[in-house]
Parts: structure tokens; C-alpha cells; sequence
């Protein structure tokens, strides 16, 4: 078997992972928000907590989600928040990517805002500026933050909430190059600007989020706001990728899933270049990668936006966070979409039945590095490669606050075990969990919810000749290495 050796360089620090690149993106599209997550009180079995279902709730609490972005997507453009308050609730179209539905507002802002607490989220709420106005959005953020007695705080109070939420992240709009007005970057930028300086006189502190695209797009609002930095936090950008089906691709579609999940990283660098081009040190913007994930092409709106999610997509996620990890310093906060049945979820459900992706379980290998210190990782990329040459194991690496190692490693290979040895995190004992099957197109459904789950992982060994482990084919581990 070849061995590859991984060194945490615990002298080389990057960075804090925050909680808000572990986050998830919940739209009203399809079965994501109702039914992923809501199902009601009344006329259904399916067990709930004041009608959110019970399962995904637990299920959300543990993977953990630190933050949730809400309610689109491009349902947010369409969206008018006054409709989801008060007793008496219009019911609308709801509208995004194609899909044209009754929506009743049965869940409008109290109601998500009462889910992220109860699941310990951070939420993120994204305006309407396709077809909304700058006072719509004032007056959201207003009801939502404000502390003092005017007409919308309490209203608020009368509806429920008696102390603010203190939303932090605003989205003005969302993909206005094209389903949010298919503005140029030039009246976009107009339009932000418009927004963003009425939004800064109602909360101050609120983290603005601007509608970002490509590099040619991003330059542009950004130079159209070099005078204004204040009125920017965070440049939106999304990526989503797929190759081939979701479970019957080829093995060269395996290998492309996996370079193209890599390619995350080049767009963070150059999305950040061409800030740091504009701020230069007197600002910090981040880039909010808020959405982001594997789109099978089975995911079309004539199937509501759903797709197996099987263990591919769940080594594509732990790719995903290396590459969070080494960006860490640009990177402010990122969303898998979507969180509950649409597109690459890490919950799926059908009636009474639930299941957690292979994605899931990825999610919650890589909990023990948010909030930890990223540190530089080297891979010997020489010994164990891929068919195109590339290193075959990849791997991340955090400390915590008191001390512990959080090491997870990938084999990427499709067929090969690799042994790795791990120096660098010194420890007094070290433990692994791994996430493999037979096939990366192995999936977890309603009759086989258990058929991708991590198991204990053996490893040997101790701090002075190194931590080791066998890692199998197509694989995700974490090994945790305590002070
Ligand atoms: O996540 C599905 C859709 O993808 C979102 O509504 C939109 O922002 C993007 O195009």
C-alpha cells in the first residue's frame, strides 16, 4: 500500500475558521422550506415542534448550522416580507427558477427567524430589489432591528417579538445580472448604491451584501463603490458545479466532480484580488459565497430541484472546505444550497420518511474545525496521484482554542487504499472517523437512510513518529488529536 505523508504546521497559522462558512441556504423553491422543514400542526403525522418537523430539526442541531440564508435565491426578488406578518396573510405566487406556486405565507419572517434560534443559527435575510423598492427594504430591516417605539417596532412586538433580532446580514437583492432584473453591473451598481446608503441611516451596523457575478462584473460595482466602501460588507457570489449524473457518472466524471470542486479556489482568489484592488487595507469586504454546491442536471424545475445526493457530492463538500479553510482570511461566509430537498442537501425527506446525505455526514466530520485556527498543510503530493497526476490524498488542518488538532484528510482515489502518515500534531491520543461505502455512488434514501454513515476509523501511533491510518478509496476522514 503507498503511504502519504500529511504535516500540520502548527507554526503556520491562517486564520479563524468562522461559523459562517458552515452555513446552509433554505428558499421557498420546491420541498426545501415546506415540507424539508415545515410540515404544520395540523392534518399531518409527521412529528413536529410547533410545525417544524421534528427530524430535521434535531438532525440540523447536530450537524450544527451556524448560519441561514433565507428566503432566496431567486424567490427574494419576488418577495414582499409585509405578506409573511400578522394574522391575516395574503396568499401570493411564489416564484423562482421557473416554479410557480400558491404560497400562503404561512412562514414569513418571525417564523424563520424563530427556526434559526431554535436550531442555533445566524440568519440572513436577502432583499427585494427586483421588485421591491429601497423603503420595503428599510422598513424590513427596521421591524426586524430597531429598538425603539415607532409604528414598525411595534408592530413587531404586537406580532410576537418584543425585543429586536439584531439581523446583522442584509442581501440587497440576489443574482440581479439576471433572475433578480437582469441589470447591467453598471445600473446594478446604481441601484446599491441607492439602497445601501438608505439602509446604513436606518441600522449602522448592518453587514451589506452586494450582488456580485464574475470577475468583470465584480470589478465594475466595485470600483462604482471605491468612495463608498462603507456601504459594503460582503461581495455575493455563487458557484455551483456538476459533472456527469448525480450516481450513474463514469469514472472520468468522478475525477472531473473532483477538479472541478478544487476550482472553487481560483474564483476566491481572484474575486478577492479584485476587492483588495479597490479597498486596499481601508476596508474589509468579504466574499459571501452564498451559494454554492453540486447541480445535477436530474435537478430540473419539472422535478422540483431534487437530486440524489450520494457520497461524490459529500467528498466534493469536503473539498469545498479545504478550500474555505486556505481562504479563510477572504472568505466571510458561504451557504450550501440548499439545506432541506433541493438541489445538494445534507437533509432529504419524503412524508414521514428522513434521511442525512453523505453530505450530511461531511458536514459534521468538518464541525470540530469551525471556529478553530486553519494552519498550513502539506501534502507529499508525489507518492500516491491521480490518473491526471494530481496528489491523491488532501487534507486540512485546525487547532483549537485549548489546544487539540482537528486533522481531516481526503482519498480522493477511486479504486486505492492509501496509508498516511501525520505528523506535526502533537498530542497524547488521537481518534478518526471516516465516511466511505463501496462506490462513491453510494447513496442514502428513505428504505436505506444508513447506507453511507461514518464509521470509527483506526489510528496508530503517537505524536513523535507520527499519527497513522489506512484510508480507503473515495473517502473522508477527521482525525482528532488531543492536547
Ligand atoms: O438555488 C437555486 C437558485 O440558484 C437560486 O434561487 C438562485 O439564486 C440560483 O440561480
Amino acid at each position: 500500500m503507498s503511504e502519504t505523508r500529511v504535516v500540520v504546521q502548527a507554526d503556520l497559522p491562517i486564520g479563524t475558521i468562522s461559523p459562517r462558512i458552515y452555513g446552509q441556504f433554505a428558499e421557498h423553491l420546491g420541498r426545501c422550506y415546506y415540507d424539508g422543514l415545515w410540515v404544520g400542526t395540523s392534518n399531518t403525522e409527521i412529528a413536529n415542534t410547533r410545525g417544524w418537523r421534528t427530524d430535521a430539526l434535531q438532525a440540523l442541531k447536530a450537524m450544527p448550522v451556524p448560519l441561514l440564508r433565507w428566503p432566496g435565491g431567486c424567490y427574494a426578488d419576488h418577495y414582499h416580507w409585509r405578506d409573511g406578518i400578522g394574522a391575516n396573510r395574503p396568499v401570493r405566487l411564489g416564484m423562482s427558477c421557473g416554479l410557480t406556486v400558491e404560497d400562503d405565507n404561512r412562514l414569513g419572517t418571525h417564523e424563520f427567524l424563530d427556526y434559526c434560534k431554535e436550531i442555533g443559527a445566524e440568519p440572513y435575510l436577502a432583499g427585494n430589489m427586483g421588485s421591491g423598492t429601497p423603503q420595503e427594504l428599510c422598513d424590513w430591516v427596521e421591524y426586524c432591528n430597531t429598538t425603539l417605539n415607532t409604528n414598525l417596532g411595534k408592530e413587531r412586538k404586537a406580532n410576537g417579538s418584543d425585543g429586536p433580532w439584531n439581523v446583522k446580514l442584509w442581501g440587497v437583492g440576489n443574482e440581479n445580472w439576471g433572475c433578480g432584473g437582469n441589470y447591467t453591473a453598471e445600473q446594478y451598481a446604481l441601484e446599491y448604491k441607492r439602497y445601501s446608503t438608505m439602509l446604513r441611516h436606518v441600522d449602522s451596523t448592518a453587514e451589506l451584501v452586494v450582488c456580485g457575478l464574475t470577475d468583470d462584473w465584480n470589478r465594475v460595482i466595485m470600483h462604482a463603490l471605491k468612495d463608498h466602501l462603507d456601504l459594503v460588507d460582503h461581495v455575493s457570489i455563487h458557484r455551483y458545479w456538476s459533472a456527469g449524473p448525480a450516481v450513474d457518472f463514469s469514472e472520468e466524471e468522478y475525477y472531473k466532480m473532483i477538479s472541478t470542486s478544487d476550482e472553487t479556489e481560483p474564483f476566491l482568489q481572484s474575486t478577492a484580488q479584485i476587492i483588495e484592488a479597490v479597498t486596499r487595507g481601508r476596508k474589509k469586504v468579504g466574499i459571501a459565497l452564498d451559494e454554492w454546491g453540486v447541480w445535477a442536471p436530474e435537478a430540473k424545475h419539472t422535478c422540483n430541484y431534487e437530486q440524489v445526493s450520494p457520497l461524490r457530492d459529500a467528498i466534493a463538500t469536503a473539498i469545498t472546505f479545504e478550500v474555505f479553510h486556505r481562504q479563510c482570511n477572504v472568505l466571510t461566509l458561504a451557504n450550501l444550497a440548499q439545506v432541506a430537498n433541493v438541489l445538494h442537501a445534507p437533509v432529504q425527506t419524503s412524508g414521514t420518511d428522513f434521511w442525512r446525505t453523505p453530505t450530511y455526514h461531511a458536514f459534521n466530520l468538518y464541525a470540530p474545525h469551525i471556529g478553530a485556527t486553519a494552519l498550513h498543510t502539506l501534502v507529499d503530493g508525489t507518492s500516491f496521484c491521480l490518473p491526471d497526476g494530481s496528489a491523491g490524498v488532501s487534507a486540512t488542518s485546525s487547532v483549537s482554542a485549548v489546544g487539540d488538532f482537528t486533522v481531516s484528510l481526503i482519498n480522493r482515489h477511486l479504486d486505492k487504499t492509501v496509508q498516511v502518515r501525520l505528523t506535526g500534531a502533537a498530542g497524547s491520543s488521537a481518534a478518526g472517523r471516516l465516511l466511505t461505502a463501496e462506490s462513491p455512488r453510494a447513496a442514502n434514501s428513505a428504505s436505506t437512510p444508513n447506507a453511507v454513515v461514518p464509521i470509527d476509523l483506526d489510528v496508530t501511533g503517537d505524536s513523535a513518529s507520527g499519527w497513522t491510518c489506512a484510508l480507503p478509496r473515495h473517502s473522508i476522514a477527521t482525525v482528532t488529536v488531543r492536547r
